[in-house]
């Protein structure tokens, strides 16, 4: 985390178990979190294709498919070099508690 980053919390921990995932809104930017066999990711519900709500697309393993037009991201890997399609993830850091999301302050 750098020091001009705000940790916010955005989850009890409890209410975020393996295979689950929710639905956050973090300084005015809708975020999903999905914990996926037990790390938590954190992205922008907003599909880089056409922006779709991601947030009820359909997950196998750690590959989220979006419900519009069917796209599929892997949460685990990095965005592809070569991809100009790439979703914004979050930094996001799980406590033994709750979940907390690191965010960048608006630029001035
Ligand atoms: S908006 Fe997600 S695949 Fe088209």
């Amino acid at each position: 985390m750098n020091t001009m980053q705000k940790q916010i919390t955005v989850a009890q921990l409890d209410e975020l178990s393996p295979g689950q995932r929710k639905l956050v809104f973090v300084d005015g930017q809708s975020v999903v979190l999905f914990n996926i066999d037990g790390t938590i990711h954190a992205i922008e519900n907003s599909c880089p294709h056409s922006g779709a709500s991601l947030a009820s697309g359909k997950l196998e393993g750690s590959v989220l498919q979006c419900p519009a037009h069917g796209l599929q991201f892997d949460l685990s890997k990095p965005c592809d070099p070569g991809s100009s399609l790439c979703l914004r993830k979050f930094p996001v850091e799980a406590t033994e508690d709750s979940v907390r999301l690191l965010v960048d302050p608006p630029a001035p």
